[in-house]
Order: C-alpha cells, then structure tokens, then sequence
C-alpha cells in the first residue's frame, strides 16, 4: 500500500483505519433508489423534450480519463467491460465509439435503464446490453468482466442513510464476483480519498496506479477534486 499521504485539502493524516473507512461526511437522500428514479424520470423527459442527456457525473473529462487510460493500457476492443451504475449510459456512448464492442451497463433505476437504452438507440449503438440490476444483490447474475467500471456509483452507495457499513462490504463482494481473475477496475470518486479506497478495497484486490485528476489548494494544503484509482482483481 501507498503511504497515507493527503488527497482532499484538510484531511486529517492521523486517521485510524477505521476513521479512514467511514470517512468524514454525512448520509444523504443521493444514496436512495427513489432519488436516483426521480432523477432519471425527470431526466428521460427532458432527453424525450430536447434530446439532452443530463449530467454527467464529474464532467467529460472524467470520461476521456478512464478511455485515455484504456488506449494507454491496450485493452482489447473486445474485452467484456461492465459500467457499475450506468445512469444515462453516456460512458457506454463514447465506450462504443471508441471501438468497445463487449459492452454492458447496469443501473437499479428503472428510469435510469430507460434513458441509457434511449440514448444508446438515438445514437444508433444497438450491442449494448443494460440490465435493470442492483449491484448489491446481484451475486453470480453478471458474469465475468475483463473491466468494471464505477463512475459516482460507489460514492451514492455510500451515502446511503441505512446500512452504509454492510452496501459498501456487498459492493466489494459483488465486484470481486464481477471481475475475471487479474480483471481491472477503474472507480472515480469524489468522496473518497485515495488512501481510503485503497483500504476499502484491500481484501482482493491490488492497487494499479491512480490516475491524475485535478488538484486545489486550500489553507495551504494539496486536494484532488475527484479520486481515480485502477485495481487489479487477485486470485
Ligand atoms: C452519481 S450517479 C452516476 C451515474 C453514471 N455512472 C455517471 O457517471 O453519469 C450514481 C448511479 O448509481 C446508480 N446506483 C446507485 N446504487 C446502485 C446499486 N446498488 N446498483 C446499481 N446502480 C446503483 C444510480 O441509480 C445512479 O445511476
């Protein structure tokens, strides 16, 4: 493991393991599935009004990133990759059209399931399978990915107000059910520092590299605006 340096401006570099693994911020109404249909009913309007696909979670960039990093890593153009908490599919899109052709999205919003498949039709991408599951029961359903992808949905997980301590746990489970043997996956967070991915992810799984993302200052001290780390699956 890395050593415990800072990410996020004022992060307290003291922290017990524990402290580290249940972070510094309260639950919110953003971990909820009624939020997330709320959401993406809406959202599925305005793309059904206008042909706007909503928010993209941390911006474009954090899209180019992830793909740069695939170019980089020269994962094959069939490699069965999986999109943990899709949303409006829009990382599928530019997935597709980087030449991915084993792509799946899954998202427990039903509304969410609606819009991806929506934009991916728009944009005439039609071998993309996204499935109406949630990640945190989903065991042995998925099958075996060669990438797993998370953009924001580990971050919603974790904000949920009931059973934080036990969804994040069933994350980790269900992502090592998820991923092949030495399978990669790529998680972007604004909630979690790099340190503390590093221990909720340590129980299977090995740190690759972390990708660089923007930093602030504040008080004199270094943060990153959102975390993005690479993992490999162990046996
Ligand atoms: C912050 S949004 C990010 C959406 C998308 N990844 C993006 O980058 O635009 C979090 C997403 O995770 C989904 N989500 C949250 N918990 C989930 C779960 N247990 N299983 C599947 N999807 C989940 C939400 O419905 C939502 O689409």
């Amino acid at each position: 493991m890395e050593s415990n340096e800072c990410t996020r401006a004022g992060q307290d570099c003291s922290q017990t393991e524990d402290e580290l693994v249940r972070g510094d911020f309260t639950t919110s109404k953003l971990g909820t599935k009624e939020y997330w249909n709320d959401a993406y009913r809406r959202e599925l309007q305005t793309f059904k009004d206008i042909g706007d696909v909503g928010e993209i979670w941390f911006g474009e960039e954090s899209m180019n990133r992830v793909l740069r990093w695939m170019e980089k890593e020269n994962v094959p153009g069939d490699a069965a990759i999986l999109d943990i908490g899709t949303g409006n599919g829009v990382l599928l899109v530019e997935l597709a059209k980087s030449g991915y052709t084993n792509l799946t999205g899954i998202d427990y919003s039903a509304a969410s399931v609606e819009l991806a498949r929506s934009v991916l039709r728009t944009e005439n991408i039609c071998n993309v399978e996204i499935k109406e599951v949630d990640f945190l029961s989903c065991t042995g359903e998925l099958g075996c990915f060669d990438v797993c992808i998370d953009k924001g949905t580990f971050d919603a997980i974790s904000l949920n107000p009931e059973n934080t301590e036990e969804g994040k746990a069933c994350y980790v489970q269900a992502l090592r059910g998820a991923l092949k043997e030495n399978g990669l996956f790529v998680i972007t967070s604004c909630n979690w520092t790099k340190e503390q991915l590093l221990q909720m992810f340590s129980q299977g799984f090995d740190f690759v590299k972390e990708l660089p993302t923007p930093q602030f200052q504040f008080g004199g001290k270094t943060g990153n605006i959102v975390t993005a780390i690479i993992f490999k699956r162990l046996h």
